[in-house]
């Protein structure tokens, strides 16, 4: 309990920083235990990573070795997702389709079942239920996938949901618990007296008091100023560049998320298809490029020639916020009053019950749940001299 922040007494006013999926949901768990909150965010809420998400929540088919801790948080924020699905459906009346058929990962050659088996052989030592499934069996699942095809590994519990129905949701949900939402009013420095953040200015120059300030801002929280370098997060843009393709929402051409080397394919039950994503170290670079839609319309033909018949309907770019080791920041930092929420890199939907629920414990109760105690902003921090 680092901060010394609980207050059960008076209503503690709360200022989230950034008004994505993060910050929604924090709002939202913050304000059903009665806090006064109010969000901020720079432009219309939802329309940074947050819309440009593919809405996976796969905890397990993206597991990589070296990220141990973070796919057991990933587990935890998986489990939770159906209760917080419902519950938010219930609440806000918005269906976010939450789609259950699970994931796969499509080996094209025998050169990628190999690497699959490897990878697959590595995921099972962290227990995770996934399994090889045949070309036959694959093709059962996904009859239009490209002939040859060598077969695929299944995750059964890598659902998705879609990201822009969530942030709908998500904003209903925090609006009708009380949350107060500030769109277009970009906020440029933390305040801070002594020790302690006390609120935020905004770049009108105008301050607004908090107890607590939750920083949620994605790829932007670095940008935030007012306290000192070190104790800004350590996260930058990943831009990511996505398709839209539009498939007959009554004979869809697939069903299940899709990974393939170079491409993931993620249909919608509205019919749309999306088509992601190029990971670039570009900064906030906005460009669309030939070369980004080039190589993902290649690599979605060759696992699914189909598509060639489907409409572009949308691109777009997001940037994920990643930090120094893409695993999330969440926690305090060393100035009370201080919360990072940000960092979640390619993880930000998978990860947002979790974050909502472990942060809001956090401001209210000011403990700090297990699940997240090994992602503070503290390994980030210069070591104290002795
Ligand atoms: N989570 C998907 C991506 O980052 O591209």
């Amino acid at each position: 309990m680092p901060q010394g922040n609980s207050r059960h007494s008076t209503q503690q006013e709360i200022v989230i920083i950034g008004a994505g999926v993060v910050g929604l949901g924090i709002a939202w768990r913050l304000a059903q235990r009665g806090a006064s909150v109010t969000l901020f965010d720079k432009n219309q809420a939802g329309t940074g990573a947050s819309r440009a998400a593919a809405g996976m929540l796969a905890a397990c088919a993206e597991a990589e070795p070296g990220e141990e801790e973070l796919v057991e948080l990933g587990r935890r924020s998986q489990a939770l997702w159906p209760d917080f699905a419902a519950e938010l459906e219930e609440i806000s009346g918005e269906a976010i389709d939450l789609r259950t058929e699970g994931t796969l990962v499509v080996a094209l050659t025998a050169d990628d079942q190999a690497r699959l088996a490897h990878h697959l052989a590595f995921q099972r030592t962290l227990g995770l239920p996934i399994e090889w499934l045949s070309a036959a069996q694959t093709r059962q699942r996904e009859p239009h996938l490209a002939a040859g095809m060598a077969g695929a590994v299944f995750s059964p519990t890598d659902h998705q949901v879609d990201n822009r129905q969530l942030v709908a949701a998500l904003l209903a949900a925090a609006t009708q618990a009380g949350a107060r939402l500030r769109q277009h009013e970009a906020v440029s420095d933390i305040l801070v007296e002594g020790e302690r953040a006390v609120g935020i200015r905004l770049e009108d120059g105008s301050s607004v008091h908090a107890d607590q300030v939750v920083l949620a801002a994605g790829a932007w929280s670095r940008d935030i100023e007012g306290v000192a370098r070190a104790e800004r997060p350590p996260v930058r843009p990943i831009k990511g560049q996505v398709i839209m393709l539009r498939m007959d929402p009554a004979a869809p051409i697939l069903n299940h998320v899709l990974w393939a080397p170079g491409v993931y394919l993620v249909p919608r039950r509205d019919g749309r298809m999306l088509v992601g994503a190029t990971v670039e170290e570009k900064g906030f670079d906005t460009t669309l490029t030939a070369g980004g839609v080039l190589s993902l319309l290649e690599a979605a033909w060759r696992v699914l020639p189909a598509i060639e018949e489907l409409a572009i309907e949308e691109t777009a770019i997001g940037f994920r916020p990643g930090s120094r080791d893409d695993a999330p920041i969440l926690g305090p930092g060393p100035l009370a009053g201080l919360v990072y929420a940000t960092g979640h890199h390619r993880n930000g939907i998978l990860l947002a019950p979790i974050t909502a629920d472990s942060i809001a414990q956090l401001v209210l109760d000011g403990t700090i749940d297990p699940s997240i105690a090994a992602f503070g902003m503290g390994r980030f921090m210069p070591p104290v001299a002795a």
